[in-house]
This record gives structure tokens, sequence and C-alpha cells, in this order.
């Protein structure tokens, strides 16, 4: 491959780079260039950074290409979601507001034991006072008032949070309760503050 690059001239060779490495080779290469680059460090293993479920391998591979496919990791993700034993869905918002700040948590310098926080504002806007929120997700300020608080609406925003790719194949969002990430207890009071007519989200 090198001898065609150098020999057809810098503007070709960019195409013929292009066309000529395979999907395999350049996957094998990448995934070299992470196992190599990626170091453990404190308590992140770099072999459980790179350890992949099927649904995630799946997501970075070949992706959702059929409907079939979008069926079957739907399902799949639906079978994983736990409901709250004793029914109760709506904990503390002030815990709750706390909750979606923190992104502390399985980063190199946290300890074993460090409680682990939602990040939710990376991602998404909820009260109107956090002016420093990410974009990628909606935004889920009046999240309640918008939506009322519906047995629906309820089970529905908690299996999201429990595991967004249960709604939507190869989401972004991270499968808070899937992986173990929060606690139920966490997850009620994230709940309270998208729902509580008291929450800064529903003012
Ligand atoms: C890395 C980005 C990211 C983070 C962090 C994140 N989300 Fe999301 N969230 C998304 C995206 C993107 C969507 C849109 C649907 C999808 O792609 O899954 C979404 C959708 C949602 C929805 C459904 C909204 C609707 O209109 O039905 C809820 C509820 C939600 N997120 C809550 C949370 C909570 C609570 C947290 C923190 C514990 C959180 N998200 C953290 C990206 C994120």
């Amino acid at each position: 491959m090198k001898e065609i690059i150098v020999s057809s001239g810098f503007l070709a060779a960019s195409f013929f780079a292009v066309a000529l490495v395979s999907a395999d080779q350049t996957d094998k290469e990448f995934e070299e260039m992470l196992e190599s680059s990626l170091r453990s460090k404190g308590i992140v293993k770099a072999e459980e950074v790179l350890a992949q479920d099927e649904v995630q391998k799946q997501c970075s591979t070949s992706g959702v290409t059929s409907a079939e496919d979008m069926k079957a990791i739907l399902d799949s993700q639906l079978a994983t979601i736990v409901y709250p034993n004793d029914g109760k869905y709506l904990g503390d918002w002030k815990a709750g507001e706390k909750i979606a700040q923190s992104g502390k948590g399985r980063r190199f310098n946290d300890k074993p034991d460090t409680v682990n926080g939602g990040n939710c504002y990376a991602c998404h806007q909820i009260s109107k006072d956090e002016l420093a929120y990410g974009t990628i997700g909606p935004s889920l300020y009046q999240y309640g008032k918008i939506r009322g608080n519906s047995e629906e609406m309820i089970k529905y925003t908690w299996a999201k949070i429990f595991n967004a790719q249960a709604f939507v194949p190869c989401s972004y969002m991270p499968r808070y309760g899937h992986k173990g990430i929060l606690s139920e207890q966490q997850m009620k009071d994230l709940m309270a503050l998208l729902f509580d007519p008291e929450s800064p989200t529903n003012k």
C-alpha cells in the first residue's frame, strides 16, 4: 500500500489511502492505539475503561442498521430496568440538585468510596439558576410542569435514567442504574428534582 501512495502523488495518494485501508485494519489500528495510549491510574483501570458490553460493541462498530437491530437493543435494555421495590419514585429534590451538579466519582483522583455524582448538567439544562450546562441532551427545565406526573410518565423517566438505551439505542446518556453509577436513593432524589412542584426545575 505504501508503494502505491508514494508513486501516485500526494493528492491521489490521499484518496488511495482512504479507499485501500480496510475497515478491519482501521479498527485494529484504532484498538491498538487505544490500548497503548490509555494507562491505568488510581482507581481507573484501563482494561475496565476499554471493556465493552455487547451493545457498546455494536454501537461503536456497525451501529443500528435495521429495524430488527433497533428492536433487539431496545428489548434487551428494557429488560435490565429495576423499579423501586417500595413503589416510591420521588425522594428529596435538594439532594437531587446536588447529585445533578456533581461530576465526582470514578475519576483517577477519586477514592474507591467517593460517592458518584450524576453530572446531569454536563448535558442538560435543569434548574434555571444554573447557567453552566451542556446541550448534548434536551433541556429538562420545567420537566414535571410540562409532562405532568402520571404513573406512565414517572415510570418512563425512572427507566430513562436507569438505562437510556431502553428508549434510544446507542444513546450518549450514561446508563446510571444499569451500570451501578447511581444508587436507587440517588435516582429517587433526581426524580424529585424533575417532578416536585417545589423544585427549581418546575418554577
Ligand atoms: C453525556 C450526556 C448526558 C448526560 C450526562 C445525561 N444525559 Fe440525559 N439525555 C441525554 C440525551 C442525548 C438525551 C436525549 C435522548 C437520548 O439520546 O437518549 C437525554 C434524555 C434524557 C431524559 C429524557 C427527556 C425526554 O424528553 O424524554 C431525561 C429524563 C434525562 N435525560 C435525565 C438525565 C439525568 C437525570 C441525568 C443525570 C443523572 C442525565 N440525563 C445525564 C444526554 C445525557
